[in-house]
């Protein structure tokens, strides 16, 4: 894994959007991967600063809540339709497991056999959980899983809670790319800022195994950590 650590999180932001850009650009024709949460949002618009206009036609997305409607403000098609494509003027498409063809049953297997013939994804963005989930691959998760149905932790449902009015609105349940499926991608960004993932963080790098779904992501051949963090 190579580490790139750096003063604060507005730099370790922009590193991680400029490696995603050169990244996505040397392999321009093939999707990319993106991901939700606060630590992507200041990516995408760092890409925008860059005036970043991606060739690809396709995009996969990690993961979605389970039972959210696709046009809920909450929905993953719904945030990366307007923090990626609307402000970087992309036209492509994007794959959000669990959304319109990719829902109900043979949707996670279906949204398998796009990645499998779109694929592989050229660069694929990651983030943290702070209880070291990756997507919403939780602690314990399968090292060969693939798209699924999962369970979310009660962790992860009152971090995310922020984002909805009550901790009970946040939905029990997700779809989300397995660590099989995120292994594929040819490259891996995982960008990690805060003090509050630093206990996440360090578990995975210093005792990895079962309960730290980074593990099986150390050894990819092309996995760089972006991050703030004294390490
Ligand atoms: C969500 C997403 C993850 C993301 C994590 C961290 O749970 N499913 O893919 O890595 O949040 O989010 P944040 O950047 O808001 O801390």
């Amino acid at each position: 894994m190579r580490i790139e650590q750096v003063k604060d999180k507005a730099v370790a932001t922009k590193v991680a959007a400029k490696l995603f850009m050169e990244k996505a650009n040397s392999n321009a024709y093939k999707p990319f991967g993106l991901a939700t949460g606060s630590t992507m949002d200041g990516v995408f618009l760092a890409l925008k600063e860059f005036g970043y206009y991606p060739q690809a036609k396709d995009a996969f997305a990690l993961d979605n809540y389970l039972g959210i409607d696709s046009q809920h403000k909450n929905s993953y098609l719904m945030e990366l339709s307007e923090k990626f494509s609307t402000r970087l003027g992309w036209m492509g498409t994007l794959h959000v497991p669990g959304t319109k063809e990719y829902s109900g049953d043979g949707g996670a297997a279906l949204f398998e056999s796009v990645v499998s013939e779109l694929g592989p994804i050229s660069v694929q963005l990651l983030g943290l959980g702070t209880n070291g989930h990756i997507a919403f691959n939780e602690p314990g998760s399968s090292f060969d899983s693939r798209t699924r149905v999962v369970e979310l932790a009660e962790q992860t449902r009152i971090d995310n809670s922020r984002f909805f009015e009550h901790v009970q609105e946040v939905p029990t349940h997700a779809v989300t790319q397995g660590l099989a499926t995120i292994s594929g991608a040819t490259s891996l960004i995982l960008l990690v800022l805060g003090e509050r993932k630093r206990p996440a963080l360090l578990e995975a790098l210093e005792s990895p195994g079962p309960q730290t779904p980074l593990a099986p992501l150390l050894d990819h051949p092309d996995i760089t950590l972006v991050t703030d963090l004294a390490i």
